[in-house]
């Protein structure tokens, strides 16, 4: 499963920014500050972001952080090998290197805060991420997810027809990406989100605090989950 996902990032790698301003309607680059913001994160803390694929998330942090490290890993390194243009353009100097969330190479303890975003629901075994992810993060330090949700009231039905009509089609006109833009809809469709994630996270004994904050109408959520 893990080199399909792997294969299939690879395919969309060149255009997946533009298909995220595309889809999200710019959206994602609020989310992402946004969970920076509530991460707490401070000038000098080190900061592992996971499943960065091209690294937006990593450059928000570095912008925070300053002279503290970011280091941006994913396991695809056609999705990391834009990040190194897009740091330069953004004046940050961020590490990048090749990580598969399931087996972290980093020593316990290791980080202030670690970050995801939209990567947990791609990962093939979620329960092994975390228990990675929260492993490389120092006692007091924080998890920090972005994760796709699911709208309610008049939005449910909009955002369903959005996302298994509009996004294929989307993928296809514009990129000639069909099947990534069908599959990704449906790995939204089937993972939890909001108080039941929260309780997944809990339930891992990982944390002694998770919060969650829904954004847009709960089209994502932000988890903040203190390390053990
Ligand atoms: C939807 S993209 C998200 C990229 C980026 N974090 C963002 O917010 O735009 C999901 C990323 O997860 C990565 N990924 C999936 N499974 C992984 C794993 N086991 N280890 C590391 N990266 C993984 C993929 O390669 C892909 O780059």
């Amino acid at each position: 499963m893990s080199e399909e996902i792997k294969k299939m990032f690879s395919g969309i790698s060149k255009n997946y920014d533009y298909m995220n301003n595309v889809m999200s309607l710019g959206l994602h680059h609020i989310w992402r500050k946004r969970l920076v913001k509530l991460s707490g994160a401070k000038p000098g803390d080190t900061i592992l972001d996971t499943a960065s694929g091209t690294g937006d998330l990593a450059i928000e942090f570095k912008k925070v952080v300053k002279d503290g490290r970011v280091l941006a890993t994913d396991f695809c390194s056609d999705m990391l090998k834009h990040l190194p243009m897009k740091a330069i353009k953004k004046d940050v100097e961020i590490d990048a290197e090749l990580a598969d969330i399931l087996d972290l190479h980093f020593e316990n303890n290791s980080f202030d805060i670690a970050g995801i975003s939209f990567g947990i629901r791609n990962v093939d075994d979620m329960y092994r991420g975390i228990a990675e992810l929260a492993r490389v993060v120092k006692p007091g330090g924080r998890l920090m997810i972005l994760e796709t949700g699911k709208p309610k009231g008049f939005l449910k039905k909009i955002y369903e027809y959005y996302s298994k009509n509009i996004m294929p089609k989307l993928g296809r006109m514009l990129i000639d990406e069909e099947a990534a833009y069908t599959y990704l809809p449906t790995t939204i469709e089937g993972f939890p989100y909001g108080q039941e994630f929260v309780d997944i996270l809990l339930n891992t004994d990982r944390f002694t605090e998770v919060k969650c904050y829904p954004q847009f109408f709960g089209v994502s959520y932000i988890y903040k989950c203190t390390v053990k």
